[in-house]
């Protein structure tokens, strides 16, 4: 039993080739009985088998050999459980045979509430309340459920049957072979699966409606969802048919089963899960609501849907070898999401808002406590953790650094190779790698290691001097430190137009090239700011690169009023933006200068940008806090003049025909608005609330700008004026719309009064919230941050509980702790969590940790700029700019 203890890996001398599993969930007493027959191949002699289990009972296990027309079965001399790692070895008195046998057992297990493996979703059906019953199994928790090889390499086909009550409907993977009615009960069989992990196992029992169509090749794809809401899944099923057609196309290769299920689930961890045939969802991701969700909804759900019918194919049909290699599910499925919903909705103008996702990656990835995009895992415990930005986003975003530089053509030949080379198994990242060097004779193999095995990213510093262009590499971490590491960069570059580009790999850490020779024109330098109309330099263009650039002073000079001209596209403005932003909080550029720039996109209107100019408004303000709270009213309105002009365009109301992007952005700039307490922002606000409390459908109150408004209404609300709260709630209790339901979670917090804040934390862990849900709550106004983190303190046993591991325990904990901004209090969560910490939160937390030393070494910092506070108020009120404004 020792030698199979703390061993990352199931040892290989059998492997699975066949599942034969019956399951009888009982919904009323939340357990399940089951049992398995599993055809192993022994590969090599061995007195063990070894395989994973958790929170099972295991009644009995036998293995069977056949032998000609009779069977030879071995019983085990032990069992035994190791609930540490999550195994049991069946050891045996004599070897075993190699060859083929089955291994039967039986086994017993709990509906859990924790969201994972086999759980208990409630929900209510004729004003009665009921239980269904749900799987989760990725990463590592279909062993939850049956005993098995819980990991991706060991595919195998599954043959699964449950025995349900005859009343409510029983999915899986497959589709149905076989219902037989026995009373109360019926037994449901299902076709055998063709090979696959166990972690995309599934199968979903309870009452459900649901939708129907057929792609061109005449799969079934069905959305369920709870019964009555039917029609708001039709909008994912148009997306889920358009997408499976596009993707045939674009892997070359079809859908490999005979239909597929998309179904909402009430309680859910994660936004969705790609189980092959049967993908589950969170209600706000699948379902779409005409009347009362938001064109942010509306793009969620064709984004998600998107996302998990690519793992179909990169990540079902083929599958990542081991953990380390989860960014490739991931990466490439966030990637691709793009690529089809674009396709589907060029309006959208998805691949300049996919800039947020590679912006999510550089911050998380310029932290120290960053990891590779391929990461060592050695236990199970840690594989939940690398869900986050490193896998998705940054994973996302290499792949498209790549695909730009290999060219879209080149890039889709090889992944199509690649898809059928590794159909029906697995890949790891070199594999991949390997098709596309082959497709395109390029070295991506060397290229693209520097991206995946090395963790962190380049700054590009990029200077004039003497008639040559200067390009330095170094580590960007937001600490300010100087980093290690080298990575080969390609960099793209526009001179003055988009019409003269030039690209090229920086391998070293330096490199200057003529300016002259290499671009074949002369570069005006600027001559101290009567030549404004001088060239202009932008590196990563379109923003492809996954790197940052930082400027000289002069060329920074040039981008701001190229960006006052209206000369960059919106992807080199959101770069430009996010640069300069990223380089002030690392402490190498003052904020100061910041704000300068900030003013040269005071008429900009393009809904990445602004939403990204939002965000970083929000952190600005929170630093000014610290930093120089005398300040901070000049700072406010700064911000608040610098959306005027957008907000005046916009409007209140949505215009006749208008875009998907200018109602999404009419929402986050009156949110923004409201929240930098902009007054009649709010008084406007409050009246269209008014009318929606009157009435839920009144044309004042359209689901785009509601969050805006229940935001302004929470800015009102304090302790003796608890109107809007309790109004607030009551709408929440109200709603069965689950984004409905969100929005208003999203909002409370933002309250500026923290006894009420109290509250709302208090709220979202009673009944009345969703644990799925709770950590959209946790968004607290920055006045209220002390207040949260005593919360959390106090709350911790109970949080833990709840929350278990998985991934959304570590949400109460960055943030919690992110938005402080002194040593002191790092050291504080660093002495609570000393004895708290465990392995699903413990790259968090040091991650948030280092967060918090950011912000401190920032603020003072920001301190120490004496021009700030009166550069802020000049550009408030500087009248050139008010003029164009109103232009
Ligand atoms: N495979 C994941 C689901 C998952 C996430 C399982 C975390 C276990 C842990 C799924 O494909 C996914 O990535 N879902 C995303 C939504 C997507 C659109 C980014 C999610 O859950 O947020
Ligand atoms: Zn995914």
């Amino acid at each position: 039993m020792d030698q199979f203890r703390n061993q990352p890996r199931l040892p290989k001398f059998a492997v699975p080739k066949r599942y034969d599993i019956s399951l009888k969930p009982d919904l009323c007493l939340c357990k399940f009985s089951g049992s398995v027959a599993i055809d192993v191949d022994i590969l090599s002699d061995t007195r063990f088998l070894v395989l994973n289990a958790a929170d099972l009972h295991v009644d009995d296990a036998s293995v069977s050999f056949k032998h000609r027309s009779s069977s030879k079965i071995f019983q085990p001399s032990s069992i035994q459980a190791c609930e540490e790692n999550q195994i049991f070895v069946l050891e045996f008195a004599e070897t075993l045979p190699t060859g083929s046998g089955t291994l039967s057992i039986n086994f017993d297990g709990i509906l859990n509430d924790k969201m994972k493996g086999f759980y208990r979703s409630t929900y209510e059906h004729n004003g009665e309340k009921k239980n269904m019953a749900v799987t989760q199994f990725e990463p590592v928790d279909a062993r939850r459920c049956f005993p098995c090889w819980d990991e991706p390499a060991f595919k195998a086909t599954f043959k699964i049957t449950l025995d349900v009550p005859s009343e409510l409907i029983a999915l899986s993977n497959m589709p149905i072979i076989e219902e037989k009615v026995n009373g109360h009960l019926k037994t449901v069989t299902y076709q055998e699966s063709p090979i696959m992990s166990t972690y995309l196992v599934a199968m979903v029992v309870g009452l459900f409606d649901y939708v129907e169509d057929h792609t061109v090749d005449g799969v079934k794809v069905r959305v369920y969802c709870q019964v009555g809401k039917a029609n708001q899944g039709k909008f994912a099923l148009h997306v889920a048919v358009k997408t499976l057609d596009l993707y045939k196309e674009y892997f070359a290769c079809p859908y490999s089963l005979p239909k597929l299920d998309m179904i909402a689930i009430p309680d859910f961890a994660a936004g969705a899960m790609e189980n092959y045939g049967l993908v589950t969802y969170r209600e706000t991701a699948l379902l779409y609501d005409d009347q009362h969700s938001a064109a942010a909804n509306k793009q969620r759900v064709a984004t998600v849907v998107a996302h998990e019918l690519a793992h179909q194919w990169f990540g079902n049909l083929v599958t990542m070898e081991w953990w380390t290699h989860l960014w490739l599910n991931e990466g490439f499925a966030t990637w691709v999401s793009y690529l089809a919903t674009d396709s589907l909705f060029p309006e959208w103008k998805v691949w300049n808002q996919f800039l947020e996702e590679s912006n999510h990656g550089l911050t998380l990835d310029g932290l120290a406590e960053s990891h590779p995009i391929e990461v060592e895992i050695n236990h199970a415990s840690e594989v939940d953790e690398i869900f986050d930005a490193i896998s998705y986003r940054k994973g996302a975003s290499v792949i498209r650094m790549l695909q730009s530089y290999l060219g879209a053509e080149c890039f889709q030949k090889s992944l199509a190779s690649y898809i059928k080379r590794h159909s029906c198994s697995n890949a790891k990242t070199e594999d991949l790698w390997a098709a596309l060097e082959e497709g395109s004779g390029e070295p991506v193999n060397k290229l693209m290691s520097s991206w995946t095995k090395q963790q962190g990213y380049p700054v590009v510093t990029v200077k004039v001097k003497d008639e040559k262009l200067v390009f330095e590499q170094s580590r960007f971490l937001l600490s300010g430190s100087c980093g290690e590491g080298q990575w080969i960069v390609p960099i793209t570059l526009c001179c003055g137009s988009y019409d003269v580009r030039k690209n090229f790999l920086l391998q070293t850490k330096t490199e200057s090239v003529d300016i002259k020779e290499f671009l074949g024109c002369s570069f005006r330098k600027w001559d101290g700011g009567n030549d404004k109309s001088c060239d202009w330099i932008k590196l990563n263009v379109d923003q492809t690169g996954f790197y940052r650039v930082k400027y000289d002073t002069d060329l920074a000079y040039k981008l701001r009023n190229a960006i006052e001209k209206d000369h960059l596209t919106a992807t080199d403005r959101f770069g430009i933006l996010d640069d300069a932003f990223a380089l002030s909080m690392a402490c190498q550029q003052s904020v100061t200068s910041l704000f300068t720039l900030i003013s040269a996109y005071r008429k900009e209107l393009d809904y990445t940008v602004l939403s990204n100019l939002i965000s970083i408004s929000y952190k600005l303000e929170k630093i000014a806090a610290d930093a120089i709270p005398e300040a901070l009213v000049n700072i406010k309105q700064f911000f608040i003049n610098n959306f005027y002009f957008a907000a005046e365009k916009l409007g209140w109301d949505p215009k006749p025909g208008e875009s998907h992007l200018d109602a999404m952005l009419r929402g986050e700039i009156l949110t923004a608005l409201a929240l930098f307490g902009c007054e009649s922002t709010i008084k406007e606000a409050n009246r269209r609330y008014h009318a929606f409390l009157d009435d839920r459908s009144t044309p004042l109150l359209p689901p785009d700008i509601r969050k805006a408004a229940y935001v302004a209404v929470m800015q009102t609300v304090s302790t003796s004026n608890r109107s809007g709260y309790e109004s607030l709630l009551r709408i929440y209790r109200e709603t069965d719309l689950s984004q409905e339901k969100t929005r208003i979670l999203s909002s409370l917090a933002s309250c500026p009064d923290p006894n009420i804040i109290l509250e709302v934390l208090n709220f979202l862990l009673s009944s009345e919230v969703r644990s799925q849900d709770a950590v959209f709550g946790l968004g607290v106004n920055w006045k209220a941050r002390e207040t949260a983190w005593t919360w959390l303190k106090a709350k911790w046993e109970e949080i833990s509980k709840i929350f278990d591991s998985g991934f959304l325990i570590g949400r109460f904990v960055s943030a919690t702790v992110s938005p402080f901004a002194s040593y002191d209090k790092a050291k504080e969560v660093e002495e609570f969590f000393a004895s708290r910490v465990k392995p699903g939160i413990a790259r968090t937390l040091k991650q948030s940790i280092e967060r918090v030393h950011i912000n401190s070494r920032w603020v003072q910092s920001v301190q120490k700029e004496h021009d700030l506070s009166r550069v802020v108020q000049e550009l408030g009120l500087d009248e050139c700019i008010l003029s164009r404004i109103t232009e």
